[in-house]
């Protein structure tokens, strides 16, 4: 058997990244799972919370999530869908895996050293500082760890290739919590990353950093509530390369995969395929066939989604209905681990 889980965070409406590098995968898992898996999504607002958020925009963005989950087909009599912050079990565990996890452990995290040096910037000849950063922020792959291990010890995580570092870190808490805290069985066994491939989407305003929410131009995203004219012109403005004819070079030509690497994800075959179609052509034709995939590939979700968004009742059911599960499931591992450590 099985345990899924995986999660998002509500800092806006999910874009192609994260839907090509993780969505899609989660419902792909739901719909081939065994009838014993047990699937688990949730959306992560204590994370989201690291960066500031003005509360009215974190609270729309979850509701918007909600709704896009539902509309890309996570089925909520299937999987439990739920907001982590429904769930006080999550914060509890971070807590208990803090006081396992090294200082050093943390710091040498790619994430956290990303925020560090963006901080130095403040002044030409800064140091690297730490004093801007919160604790929360420090702290975030523990609670990362936390939720997935809640869940009768989720084993499988379907997560972009960005994650693997935090994958690794909660099989290192894992890991410490059973050794320090013995008994004939071991606690938590070792989640494992699951991933289609590796499909790390890049901006299509800077092929070579990734595509993110957070970026200041929003035409550097695909976001899947996008109009199909929306598609068209961010995908036109797309940064390619100079050279002629289309190749699949990721290191020479990171625009060019990064296009090519949508449109293979798009009709679900291998990027080597799809690039021997482009012999003889050029950009243009690259762009006129990723705009169609994606438009088309994103059609039904968007029609879905507005509707849902209409329907509010229905999602603070959906909610209400996962967070029940959510801490009943959880309530399962709270009971052994604050047995285990003396706070019961
Ligand atoms: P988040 O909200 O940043 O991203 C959600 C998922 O999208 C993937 N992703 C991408 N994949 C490919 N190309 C991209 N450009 C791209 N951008 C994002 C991410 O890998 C992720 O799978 N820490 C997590 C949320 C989280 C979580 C968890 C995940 C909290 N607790 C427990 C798994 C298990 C995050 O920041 O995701």
């Amino acid at each position: 058997r099985r345990v899924i889980f995986s999660g998002i965070q509500p800092t806006g409406v999910p874009h192609l990244g994260n839907y090509l590098g993780a969505l899609a995968n989660w419902v792909k898992l739901q719909r081939d799972a065994l009838p014993e898996d047990e699937l688990l999504f949730s959306i992560v607002g204590w994370h989201a919370m690291t960066l500031p958020q003005p509360p009215k925009q974190l609270s729309d963005a979850r509701t918007d999530i909600l709704a896009v989950l539902l509309a890309i087909g996570i089925d909520p009599t299937r999987s439990i869908i739920f907001h982590q912050e429904h769930n006080p079990n999550h914060t509890e565990l971070a807590w208990i895996f803090n006081c396992i996890t090294p200082v050093g452990k943390l710091r040498r995290m790619t994430t956290w050293k990303s925020r560090l040096a963006a901080s130095k910037n403040q002044g030409d000849d800064a140091e690297m500082d730490e004093t801007g950063l919160n604790v929360g922020l420090f702290a975030y792959p523990v609670l990362q760890a936390a939720d997935i291990l809640l869940y009768n010890r989720a084993t499988h995580v379907p997560v972009g290739d960005d994650q693997t570092q935090h994958l690794e870190l909660s099989r290192v808490i894992a890991d410490q919590f059973n050794r320090n805290f013995k008994a004939k069985r071991q606690l938590f066994p070792l989640p494992t990353q699951l991933s289609t491939s590796s499909k790390r989407i890049l901006s299509l305003r800077d092929p070579t950093s990734k595509m993110s929410k957070s970026a200041p131009d929003a035409s550097s995203r695909i976001l899947l509530t996008d109009s199909s004219s929306q598609i068209a012109s961010k995908i036109r403005s797309a940064v390619t390369d100079s050279i002629s004819g289309i190749t699949y070079d990721p290191v020479n030509r990171p625009g060019t995969a990064n296009l090519l690497t949508i449109l293979a994800a798009c009709n679900d075959e291998d990027v080597n395929k799809t690039v021997s179609g482009y012999v003889g052509k050029n950009h243009g034709a690259l762009k006129a066939d990723v705009t169609e995939a994606v438009v088309e590939m994103l059609k039904g979700p968007r029609k879905e989604y507005e509707r849902l968004k209409m329907d509010k009742e229905y999602l603070r059911r959906v909610a209400q209905e996962g967070a029940d599960k959510a801490r009943v499931k959880s309530e399962v591992t709270m009971m052994e681990v604050r047995e285990r450590i003396g706070l019961l």
